[in-house]
């Protein structure tokens, strides 16, 4: 993490390698510092820069800055519609364009508007920044560098900065545990399988004092995690159920248990996807890695409530030992589900999982998943389907994603597609038997495990980027600890 300060200074001396300087489009200019607010107004009056939300325009040595370099200048669009999301957007994607330059002392000047406070501005610009700032070249071959930067320094132009700096911790606990879920997703299945990610989260713990717990294929035999082990049966590389617990030093007021699909590759098992849907299935074990990072980061916040993380990590292999179409499974619950497609596995890991989160006397139950492409279709890959039996909870959610900037959309638990999920057979079948409405049939199903529990489930399909943007980098976007924590601090 780079050094960060947020200060009052007008930035107009700021001694670093660029300046950046978010601006609205129209009539805003004038509440720049006066240096700058020349600068941007002059090439802006030449035509070179609308200050269009995310245009990007740099200017070396400019007047009006003494000691540094470069200044960027960036768009921010119209100032009446304006929204902290789009702040923390532009000011990611102008240090994106700073990170791609090596960069590495950059300065932000903090715009100032009528309609949002001065310390939300100040802690969305930082945390845009902090979001951008990340480089995995772990395998990149010869001695590659990460791009990172040193330090980032906000500066207000005399407003407060009291309360932003108040914000920093949170600010950082944050960005880490996004940045930690973009490494662990990013990383190849072949390096990141089931015994290597527990480990970590062994390592983790230790470093953060919280409590974990193991479980390998004997003890999840013991537990009767019968449909857990079913759907890793036909991988060389074994499950594990991770435990990790958080509790405060007071009296918590909530227990909440975290329930995070960990499939470290899914590539279908005998229902074996195609080669192109195959390329990202690195990344099915993003709900495990968000369950990670927000324990880490509640531990390291100190949160006020006691949080429970289950990690259900398994491998979906092809082979001879594969769990089969046709298998009847008897879950943990001790229902049965005729497994129709291995494909649909997910919800096989997590039905177990939520079993065993009832018996943890949680006040609520959450699952984050990568569990349908439907929710791809539905969503895009920039918002994530929320669906519980819980409402109040699914509203929490919400207000805590939109607070994030992350994007949640809530999709309804619908009460007729149920019997979609009735099998001849067992309890329950593992797929509908339809395409349409797949994220919800799949939210259904989970449902059946649920218990009494007030329970909501995240279907991530914000979770993965073909490309980058804004703040988000290529690849895992690591959403999800941050609205986690939006909701888990409050
Ligand atoms: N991990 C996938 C879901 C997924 C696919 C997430 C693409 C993100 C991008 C999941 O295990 C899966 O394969 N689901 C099947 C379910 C189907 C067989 C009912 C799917 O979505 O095709
Ligand atoms: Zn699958
Ligand atoms: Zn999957």
């Amino acid at each position: 993490m780079p050094t960060v300060d947020i200060n009052s200074q007008p930035g107009k001396d700021f001694a670093g390698d660029a300046l950046l300087v978010p601006v609205f489009s129209g009539r805003e200019r004038h509440r720049l510092p006066l240096a700058i607010s020349k600068v941007a107004r002059q090439v802006m009056d030449e035509g070179d820069f609308k200050a269009d939300y995310l245009e990007i325009v740099p200017l070396h040595h400019p007047n009006g800055v003494k000691e540094t370099r470069w200044m960027v200048l960036v768009g921010l669009g119209e100032e009446e519609k304006i929204t902290l999301n789009k702040i923390r957007k532009a000011v990611g994607a102008a240090a994106r364009f700073a990170l791609k330059k090596k960069w590495k002392r950059i300065g932000i000047l903090a715009p100032s508007t009528s309609t949002l406070e001065h310390d939300v501005v100040q802690a969305a610009i930082t945390e845009g920044a902090l979001l951008a700032n990340y480089d995995l070249v772990a395998f990149k071959g010869g001695k590659s560098e990460a791009k990172q930067f040193e330090s980032v320094e906000v500066f207000t132009n005399g407003d407060d900065t009291r309360k932003a700096r108040r914000k920093l911790p949170m600010i950082e606990a944050g960005v880490a545990a996004c940045h930690r879920v973009r490494d662990l997703a990013n990383t190849p299945a072949g390096d990141l399988y089931p015994e290597v990610f527990a480990d970590m989260a062994v390592k983790l713990a230790k470093q953060h004092k919280l409590h974990c717990e193991v479980m390998d294929v004997p003890a999840l035999e013991k537990g009767g995690f019968r449909a857990l082990l079913a759907v890793g049966q036909g991988s060389v590389r074994p499950p594990r159920l991770v435990k990790l617990e958080y509790k405060p030093k007071e009296k918590p007021k909530k227990h909440i248990v975290l329930v995070g699909k960990g499939v470290c590759f899914d590539s279908g098992g005998l229902s074996l996807k195609d080669a192109s849907n195959m390329e990202t299935m690195k990344d099915d074990m993003t709900g495990a890695a968000i369950v990670l990072a927000t324990l880490v980061a509640c531990a390291q916040l100190e949160a006020p409530v006691q949080v429970t993380g289950l990690m259900g990590l398994v491998e979906n292999m092809p082979s001879g030992t594969s769990y089969k179409p046709g298998d009847v499974l008897r879950t943990r619950s001790g229902k049965t589900v005729e497994v129709l497609n291995t494909d649909a596995e997910g919800r096989l890991v997590l039905a177990d999982l939520l079993h065993y989160a009832n018996e943890l006397s949680a006040d609520h139950i959450l699952d984050l998943a990568t569990l349908t492409g439907a929710a791809m279709v539905a969503m895009g890959d920039a918002v994530s389907a929320v669906m519980g039996t819980d409402q109040r909870l699914v509203d929490r959610l919400l207000d805590a994603g939109s607070a994030a900037g992350e994007h949640l959309w809530q999709l309804p638990l619908v009460e007729e597609y149920a019997e979609l999920l009735k099998s001849p057979l067992a309890d329950i079948k593992n797929i509908s038997g339809t395409r349409w409405g797949g994220t919800i049939t799949a939210g259904l199903f989970l449902r059946e495990f649920a218990g009494d529990a007030s329970w909501a489930h995240v279907d991530l399909s914000g979770s993965w980027s073909s490309k980058e943007r804004d703040y988000r980098t290529h690849g895992s976007t690591g959403e999800g600890p941050r609205f986690l924590l939006e909701w888990l601090m409050d």
